[in-house]
């Protein structure tokens, strides 16, 4: 999250993961001009998962600045429930909740 480049919203978000093979892989949103091209935080925590090797998201844990969790947007529950698993658990605010109960009913070829 302090590495966040968030000039427009002046939101910041960081993001950790944790991968099936115990590596932890980290990510923060980077805005530019165009407004509605924005990469989130899990953008980046994603592509960091490949370039690192690859594999799953087992956890999740995304904070704003003041350190509390927030929800993934929806583009981004996409993008874990990818590279995670049904069972792969996220922090909220209301607790740990899996990916399944995020994001229900959720699109995918399998
Ligand atoms: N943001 C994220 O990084 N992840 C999310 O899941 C929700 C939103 C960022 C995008 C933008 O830079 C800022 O938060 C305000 O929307």
């Amino acid at each position: 999250m302090g590495h966040a480049y968030a000039p427009y919203s002046d939101y910041s978000v960081g993001v950790a993961g944790l991968t099936d093979d115990g590596r932890v892989v980290v990510g923060c949103n980077v805005e530019n001009a165009s407004y509605g091209l924005t990469l989130c935080a899990e953008c980046a925590m994603v592509s960091n998962l490949h370039l690192g090797g690859g594999g799953k998201l087992t956890h999740v844990y995304c904070v704003n600045a003041s350190g509390e969790p927030i929800m993934p947007c929806g583009r981004c529950r996409q993008l874990l429930w990818e590279h995670g698993s049904p069972a792969t658990e996220l922090m909220t605010d209301e607790g740990v909740l899996t990916m399944a109960q995020v994001l229900p009913k959720s699109w995918g070829f399998e």
